[in-house]
């Protein structure tokens, strides 16, 4: 299929640990997408608040949180294949990923200036190029014009089991009732927000892959994609 010399742009949105970003990065690695994770700005975001005091117990100071973003510079690099999220000069990508920061990143995504910055960014990153980007909002707010909008569903279980092996993997000590927690609180946080909410792009087409392997969820993809820009 030729589709490497298209410029595609395509959103995938759904609920937490879906595997929204492994099916993105191998959209990125396979046919040369450039790959932007809007999570990972989000989380960045609230590993800068926790590191600088700025969050207390439940409470955010917003006033100097707003301040701070004006020259916090998070961005990607890419090492060996790899993207990963650098806060300045500092490799961020592992303690992002913590349930410190999980615990705290829907709080901080609700924030509307938050979410302005975490925009920014994204369109800043993306001119000009092949891009695939996962996230909560990105069919409906920050590319309603993408030309492949996917939701992605899976067992609540099943989702839980996949985080819990990716964090024991980095050696974090979790368990799989505070993930599900974790998940629970941060859908239900994402879903009820004020602003840009998680919820299904009318155009979105729904993946769900509770029984999926990722080679399947390829084959799915590229049927669409023929669909609509086969030759
Ligand atoms: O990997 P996982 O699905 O668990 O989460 P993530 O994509 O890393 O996103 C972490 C959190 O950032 C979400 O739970 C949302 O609160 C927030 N987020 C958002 O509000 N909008 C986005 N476009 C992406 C993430």
């Amino acid at each position: 299929m030729d589709i490497e010399n298209k410029e595609i742009i395509i959103a995938i949105d759904g609920y937490s640990s879906t595997g929204k970003s492994s099916f993105a990065k191998l959209i990125a690695s396979r046919w040369g997408f450039l790959y932007l994770d809007s999570g990972a700005l989000y989380r960045a975001v609230t590993l800068f608040a926790l590191d600088n005091g700025l969050i207390e117990g439940e409470n955010i100071d917003e006033a100097r949180l707003s301040q701070a973003l004006a020259s916090l510079d998070v961005h990607f690099e890419n090492h060996d294949g790899q993207t990963l999220t650098y806060m300045g000069s500092i490799c961020v990508e592992k303690e992002i990923r913590t349930m410190r920061v999980s615990s705290m990143v829907s709080p901080i995504a609700t924030l509307g200036f938050v979410r302005n910055f975490v925009n920014d960014r994204l369109h800043q990153l993306a001119v000009g190029s092949r891009v695939v980007m996962d996230g909560r909002d990105i069919g409906t707010t920050v590319f309603p014009q993408a030309d492949v909008k996917i939701f992605m569903e899976a067992d609540p279980k099943v989702r839980a089991e996949r985080r819990m092996k990716e964090l024991v993997e980095k050696g974090e000590k979790v368990c799989l009732s505070e993930i599900l927690n974790n998940l629970s609180e941060r859908d239900r946080i994402d879903s009820s927000r004020a602003i840009s909410p998680l919820r299904k792009a009318e155009d979105a087409l729904v993946l769900n892959n509770t029984y999926m392997t990722f080679e399947q969820q390829m084959d799915w993809l590229q049927a669409v994609l023929q669909e609509r820009f086969g030759r």
